[in-house]
């Protein structure tokens, strides 16, 4: 039987005494300043009542980061805009709707929109109010066109479609015409219109122009790629991100080749051993939480479709995060395969 505590959902289970299966209802926006020491009270005021040693209750939540400018914590793995928030898929809008929940239901919060510089606005809105998960979620946005007033319009369309007042999150996509869209977005916060604000890089050769910005603007939010094939973020801007107070969001997690995620390369290819010490139970898992043990890290972004992969995702948020020596090892295994 399960029952909800106010603090999750949990469920009897013969082996393993109380376990929960849905996390904290931290996402809640009465949540959102609960600081770890308030949620570790709560939580164990649930642990007590049951024979679940507490560090087996502890590892069952998603991981959390801190936002550096607030404090806010965020659960650490989201969703990405995959296809199906833009355009409704030939499954329906089901599919849509149960990729979201399954995030939910793991205890992952941030979701990264769409683009809304097409003529037809992408379904994630729509999918959004139906489910009523405005504010449970953390909503990201991004300016995706160039110039001034072609990229207030695209705010307005966005916050519109997402209804969501403040908005979370608003970036400048790949740092287009940056002077001009970061005075649009300091106007913004300044308002109240949205609560955090940053820049997004991706597909970069090398990270001067961000490094740059960052030590000018100290923005809220810096949005990059970061994997194991692709550990350039890695050399100064991570660090840079930490020294400056500065959440960082992860995007192509499982970026291998170019073109191409890491699973073609390891198809048919078992996991190491030693890879279960670390709660590592697919190669998903094992490119994420690469990212995650690197402590700038705030939070990671993965896109899918499929119900499956964003529990498999989701989960690589729980349990036990590999130290240094452990993050090499890792690194030299996956490439050498
Ligand atoms: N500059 C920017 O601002 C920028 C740039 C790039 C991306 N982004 C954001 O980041 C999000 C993530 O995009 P990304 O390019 O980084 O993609 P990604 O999450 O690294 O990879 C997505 C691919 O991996 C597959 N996949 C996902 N989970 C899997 C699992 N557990 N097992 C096996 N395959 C799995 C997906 O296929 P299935 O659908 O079959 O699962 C899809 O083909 C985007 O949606 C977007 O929101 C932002």
């Amino acid at each position: 039987m399960s029952r909800d505590s106010g603090v999750g959902l949990f469920r009897e289970s013969p082996s393993r005494g109380t376990v929960l299966i849905r996390a904290p209802v931290c996402w809640k926006r009465d949540c959102l300043a609960m600081d770890r020491r308030q949620f570790l009270t709560e939580s164990a005021a649930v642990a007590a009542s049951t024979t679940l040693p507490f560090s087996v209750f502890a590892q069952e939540s998603m991981i959390t980061r801190e936002i550096p400018s607030t404090g806010e914590r965020l659960p650490v793995i989201g969703l990405g805009a995959a296809d199906i928030f833009i355009k409704m898929p030939p499954e329906g809008r089901e599919l849509p709707k149960a990729v979201l929940q399954a995030m939910v239901d793991q205890g992952g919060r941030v979701l990264d929109t769409p683009a809304f510089f097409r003529p037809d606005v992408p379904v994630v809105g729509e999918i959004l109010s139906e489910m009523g998960l405005q504010e449970e979620l953390f909503l990201t946005g991004k300016i995706t066109v160039n110039g001034k007033d072609a990229g207030i319009e695209h705010l307005e369309r966005t916050v519109a479609n997402l209804n969501k007042r403040p908005m979370d999150l608003l970036l400048i996509h790949n740092m287009r015409t940056l002077q001009e869209h970061w005075a649009t977005l300091k106007d913004w916060k300044a308002a109240g219109r949205v609560r955090y604000i940053g820049v997004s890089l991706t597909r970069n050769s090398d990270y001067v122009e961000l490094d740059k910005f960052m030590k000018a603007e100290r923005p809220d939010f810096i949005m990059t790629g970061y994997s194991i094939h692709h550990p350039l973020a890695a050399e100064t801007t991570l660090p840079l991100a930490a020294d400056l107070g500065i959440a960082v969001l992860i995007v192509e997690a499982f970026k291998a080749t170019e073109d191409g995620g890491i699973f073609p390369i390891v198809a048919g290819k078992s996991l190491p051993s030693w890879a279960s010490e670390y709660g590592i139970e697919s190669w998903a898992q094992y490119a994420l939480k690469f990212v995650l043990s690197n402590p700038a890290v705030t939070g990671v972004v993965t896109e899918t479709r499929r119900v499956r992969h964003a529990i498999d995702n989701m989960r690589g948020g729980y349990g036990r995060l590999p130290d240094q020596a452990t993050r090499r090892r890792m690194s030299d295994y996956l490439l050498s395969i």
